[in-house]
């Protein structure tokens, strides 16, 4: 990945254009999940982050942009880019998606994204430590995101938009429906036998750190 970005800010109009230019890259289906993405990093944008909302929507349109490619893809991206394969990454193939959007985003969106959005398609799949609040809503937008219907997506949005309308602190709230999604991922993954990324084992010690501190 580049180390200079352009400082791009969003426009309303932008988005809109960009969730056009989106499309080619996504199934139908695929499609309709990452416009309601967008929709909910909207929502959760106007909490946390308001004056980045049309920046956490690219990042949002942009999340999913390599989904559809299977690992030969992926693979070919990765030497095209870079992007370091480490020895049991095939061991977890739904890792390398998140990087290689990052790339692909940078290259064929470049007037869409900066730094921060390249780092929110990044890190949405498996978190890391010292992830931002940028980071954390599109992670989460992708968690619980309207239309996901599996049994944990609807418990973590029920557990956030519960703790928000009791009036929960809201950095409080974003903390512990952090630890709460790193818990459901990092149990499913044991109950599968699946390898669990030293990411999401830091972004799940950064979120309880951060929490000790609120206590
Ligand atoms: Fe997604």
């Amino acid at each position: 990945m580049n180390s200079e970005y352009a400082n791009n800010t969003l426009t309303h109009d932008d988005v809109a254009r960009l969730a056009v230019l989106v499309k080619p890259y996504l199934t139908e289906k695929r499609y309709v999940h990452t416009l309601a993405v967008a929709k909910e990093a909207e929502r959760l944008g106007e909490i946390y982050l308001p004056d980045k909302i049309n920046e956490l929507k690219a990042a949002a349109l942009l999340h999913d942009i390599t989904k559809k490619d299977d690992l030969k893809k992926q693979l070919h991206y990765c030497e095209k880019f870079g992007i370091i394969v480490k020895e049991f990454d095939h061991l977890s193939p739904k890792v390398f998606h998140a990087r290689t959007a990052a790339c692909l985003a940078e290259q064929d969106f470049a007037s869409f994204v900066n730094e921060e959005i390249i780092n929110g398609i990044r890190w949405h799949t498996t978190g890391r430590f010292g992830m931002t609040n940028f980071e954390s809503i599109i992670y989460l937008a992708d968690y619980i995101e309207e239309t996901r219907d599996f049994e944990d997506c609807v418990l973590l949005r029920n557990y956030f938009y519960g703790k928000i309308d009791d009036g929960e602190d809201k950095t409080v709230a974003l903390i512990d429906t952090m630890i709460y999604s790193f818990d459901l991922t990092i149990g499913n993954l044991i109950k599968e036998g699946a390898l669990i990324d030293d990411d999401t084992i830091g972004a799940r010690n950064y979120y309880l750190i951060k929490r000790s501190e609120t206590e």
